[in-house]
């Protein structure tokens, strides 16, 4: 059979938050830390202490915003410890993430600097299962306050005499595990609470997000829209595609058997049915979908490579996490009425990274190619599509071989992004192309021949995007042959 699609190009259905292009940085293994920074003493070249190369490959694929500073480690992170001369700052143990030594010569500043460089809005989450009120008071007021005050005066004494513009905040992360154990009602007055004191000052007007439910927590969703809508901008869901069990063996990033293809395929398409369904609880208290849902961790979670420290969550990225990515961008795409941001866990050399760094070595993942073929749908118009997809079954289970996206840019070129989940066969596609008048279409493609392909230090350029011209167009009929294991963009003007 073949797949068909319907593209009605002058049918818009609202703007494709570019925030969905998100990304997320925790002091966590060697994501801040050899990742992004790496002091100005260091012979890696550097820009007042962040790595120059790095800044420049993720400038290339446009991140609208960075979720910072965790993650667990939000929740006994307190920002007090990471301002002033780095000399004199903290030294303290990173408890969930590996009992390294943190050091916070990576604070508050460090953070807005690296945000200034990537050209990225800063969303910043709070402290609600280890800190008080006052810390995240205080810390708002460090940050946005401009005139006289205690905390506006500190951050003048370090050197920073105008406030930074801050519009994302959350209040705690994961507060039903990690951020404290919480149940969902005990967590709704605290976040009441905690979110009053998150001021906004002068013109900088905070975006609230609330700490939201693990996978398909539905009663967590419920009890916080109930308890708290009126006060929060958004709420956040977390969901990681697991090949196998979190806790007795999540499965390999490379060299793993077919079924485990399959089922990662099959896991990555589930947030598809969790966003529905938070979406339908949201939808009882919000109709009107004002409070976004803000999925700020997502992506690929294995076992971690041998020989690293567990609790640094390195794994190598392959053709599969390309395509899980892929898939996901689509869903989230689809569903840009109630998906304000996502923020991919996480950017560099921790779970699903865009960037691999080994000392002065950088690598880019198969991952970071995605959100580069993708980024054209950043903050444009969704175009109707539909698309009946050939299915295949993993257990009980059917799912799409296709899925697919379609956006109009400023510059009004269409362009579709296309995922063959089939690690073995080619899916054709035709698309009925209507509302539009071709005359030139352009397509890119990301595949690879072995499953678990990838990029390392010795062979860099393994994986990534080449020339796609295996489609014909007849009329506004444009029939396509998907490679499998591919994710294809097409512009078409
Ligand atoms: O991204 C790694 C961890 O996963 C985060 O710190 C936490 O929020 C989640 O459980």
């Amino acid at each position: 059979m073949t797949n068909r699609a319907i593209i009605n190009a002058d049918v818009t259905k609202g703007t494709i938050n570019k925030n969905i292009y998100g990304h997320f940085a925790e002091h966590l293994g060697r994501c801040i830390y050899e990742g992004f920074w790496v002091g100005e003493d260091s012979e890696i070249p550097n820009t007042n202490g962040i790595r120059n190369d790095v800044v420049e490959a993720l400038k290339n694929i446009k991140i609208p915003v960075l979720r910072w500073p965790g993650g667990c480690f939000a929740d006994e992170y307190h920002w007090k410890d990471g301002i002033g001369p780095r000399e004199n700052r903290k030294r303290m143990v990173n408890t969930h993430w590996g009992g390294v030594i943190e050091n916070n010569h990576f604070g508050t500043h460090e953070f807005f600097m690296l945000c200034d460089m990537l050209e990225t809005e800063p969303y910043v989450c709070g402290n609600v299962g280890s800190g008080t009120v006052q810390e995240m008071s205080e810390w708002v007021e460090y940050m946005t306050f401009n005139g006289e005050s205690p905390m506006a005066n500190l951050r003048q004494e370090n050197g920073k005499e105008e406030p930074w513009a801050l519009t994302y905040f959350g209040v705690g992360n994961e507060n039903w595990g990690c951020g404290g154990n919480m149940r969902p009602q005990y967590y709704a007055d605290l976040y009441n609470r905690f979110q009053t004191y998150v001021r906004n000052y002068g013109e900088n007007k905070i975006y609230r997000i609330a700490g939201g439910p693990n996978v398909d927590d539905y009663k967590w969703t419920d009890v916080l829209m109930r308890e708290s809508a009126q006060h929060m901008d958004g709420l956040s869901l977390h969901y990681y595609t697991i090949p196998g069990e979190f806790w007795t063996g999540k499965g390999a990033a490379t060299n793993f058997p077919e079924d485990e293809w399959d089922v990662t395929m099959q896991k990555a398409y589930h947030i598809q049915e969790l966003i529905e369904k938070h979406s339908t609880i949201m939808d009882k208290y919000d109709p009107e979908k004002r409070v976004g849902l803000i999925i700020d961790e997502w992506g690929t979670w294995f076992d971690v490579e041998e020989g690293t420290n567990p609790g640094f969550l390195y794994q190598q990225n392959t053709i599969r996490d390309a395509l899980v990515a892929g898939v996901s961008l689509n869903i989230f795409n689809d569903h840009s009425d109630r998906v304000q941001m996502a923020n991919i866990a996480q950017t560099i050399n921790v779970l699903q990274s865009m960037i691999l760094t080994d000392k002065e070595k950088m690598i880019l993942t198969p991952t970071y190619h995605v959100f580069e073929m993708y980024k054209v749908h950043q903050d444009a118009a969704k175009v109707a599509l539909d698309i009946t997809s050939d299915t295949f079954k993993v257990g009980e289970k059917e799912m799409p071989q296709v899925t697919a996206s379609a956006s109009k840019a400023n510059d009004g070129n269409l362009n579709i992004t296309l995922c063959n989940v089939d690690r073995a066969n080619v899916a054709d596609l035709t698309i009925d192309l209507r509302g539009i008048d071709v005359n030139q279409i352009t397509g890119r493609v990301l595949t690879a021949n072995e499953m678990d392909a990838h990029n390392t230090f010795d062979n860099p350029d393994n994986v990534k995007p080449i020339d796609f011209t295996d489609f014909q167009i007849n009329g506004n009929e444009l029939s396509i042959n998907l490679p499998s294991k591919s994710v294809v963009a097409l512009s078409v003007k």
